[in-house]
């Protein structure tokens, strides 16, 4: 196939950002995203294992239907109080700044008016005291009402990056929050929270409140299956102008265990491992062997032992070692032997019972 166009690799494979050269079309989830954008009052729930792709989805996604929409990273620790603060202010862009999209032509000057003496509320204090900002309390102009009205008059939408991170309590509140923007509809057609988070995120938020189950589209994003994690192989070929070839497209979807970030990261690897860094011009294609991706594997390791450490405490708590532990392992064989694995968790000080792991065919358990 013909190149498309001249990239960056970095353009290409991005381990740590959303793709959007390679970005692949999962197209019964994208679907489901954009109907739920589409219909008026639907509060949206986007969930599923980090690193199965939600934010990618979301960010290529959005503007087939939104021209602007504001983005709230959640923290540990974020309050309810921050979180309408944060949106607060990045309407600024519109009632101040008056940056104005397709749909929305006009602002209103009551309105604008309205943000204007929320802002003086909210006084010189809030950078200057930015270490005690989160105990902050809210204006009761900054109502969920009026956040809505003003969110809602402009035409954003609001995403909620990591929800799963809130604690309880303000997520209460978020989920209330939701339910206020949900009754606004009628006004503001396109007023809408899209809460992205880990599985179980969409429960917890319907749990407070029954009636909102009709009105929320849940919509979970799964692990990708390996013929995903080699279409994006694929366009990646054809964007860098290298090839993989179907054998270690194979392998490297093995090893990456339903997570598309790992294939952009060896995939990476391979390509700067061969000072390939941007598009191959069309008579110089680079055909990758396997010991391209023995180093990129090896790479992998060096780099990430700390998050390997952290993942495959997790994996194996979650009784998904066996998956895990081949994703370690590169030895030019399918798995890695149990003798490789002690002296891996040995070397990383991760303590596991031997016995359960035998033939990796079983659960494992910590001591
Ligand atoms: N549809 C996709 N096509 C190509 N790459 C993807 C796709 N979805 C996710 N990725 C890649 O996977 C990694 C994790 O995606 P991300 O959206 O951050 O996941 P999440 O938000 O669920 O934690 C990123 O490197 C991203 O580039
Ligand atoms: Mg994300």
């Amino acid at each position: 196939m013909a190149n498309i166009g001249q990239y960056l690799l970095k353009e290409v494979f991005t381990p740590a950002k959303p793709a959007r050269v390679s970005f692949i079309n999962r197209n019964k989830i994208n679907k489901r995203v954009v109907r739920a954008l589409e219909t008026p009052g639907m509060q949206i729930v986007v969930y599923g294992h980090t690193g199965s792709g939600k934010t990618t989805l979301l960010e290529n996604k959005l503007y087939e239907v939104y021209d602007k929409h504001i983005r709230t990273n959640c923290m540990i620790g974020s309050t309810f109080e921050q979180i309408i603060l944060d949106a607060f202010e990045q309407l600024a862009e519109f009632y101040v700044d008056e940056v104005i999209n397709n749909k929305k032509t006009k602002i209103s000057s009551s309105l604008k008016i309205n943000y204007l003496a929320i802002k003086a509320s909210l006084g010189v204090g809030i950078e200057e005291v930015k270490g005690v900002k989160q105990k902050r309390i809210l204006p009761p102009q900054l109502s969920p009402q009026n956040l809505g009205r003003l969110m809602g008059a402009a035409g954003y939408c609001w995403v909620l990056e990591d929800f799963h991170k809130v604690n309880e309590e303000d997520k209460i509140k978020l989920s209330q929050l939701m339910k206020v923007f949900m009754d606004m509809s009628d006004e503001y057609s396109d007023l809408k929270i899209i809460a992205l988070g880990a599985v179980n995120t969409a429960r917890e938020v319907v749990k407070s409140d029954g009636e909102m189950r009709r009105r929320l589209s849940e919509i979970k994003v799964p692990l990708m299956h390996d013929s995903e994690i080699k279409e994006i192989l694929t366009k990646g070929e054809n964007s860098l102008n290298v090839i993989f070839g179907t054998e270690l497209k194979e392998k490297i979807a093995h090893y990456c265990n339903g997570l598309p970030a790992i294939a952009h990261k060896l995939a990476y690897l391979m390509c700067d491992g061969a000072a390939i860094r941007e598009t191959l011009h069309k008579s110089q294609s680079y055909d990758f062997t396997e010991s391209d991706l023995v180093l990129a594997v090896q790479e992998y390791i060096e780099e990430e032992s700390d998050t390997i450490k952290h993942v495959f405490d997790n994996a194996l708590t979650h009784n998904k070692g066996e998956n895990t532990i081949r994703a370690l392992f590169y030895t030019g064989q399918d798995c890695g032997n149990i003798d490789e694995l002690f002296g891996y968790c040995k070397e990383f000080n991760i303590r596991i019972q031997k016995k359960p792991f035998r033939s990796y065919s079983r659960r494992a358990i910590f001591v």
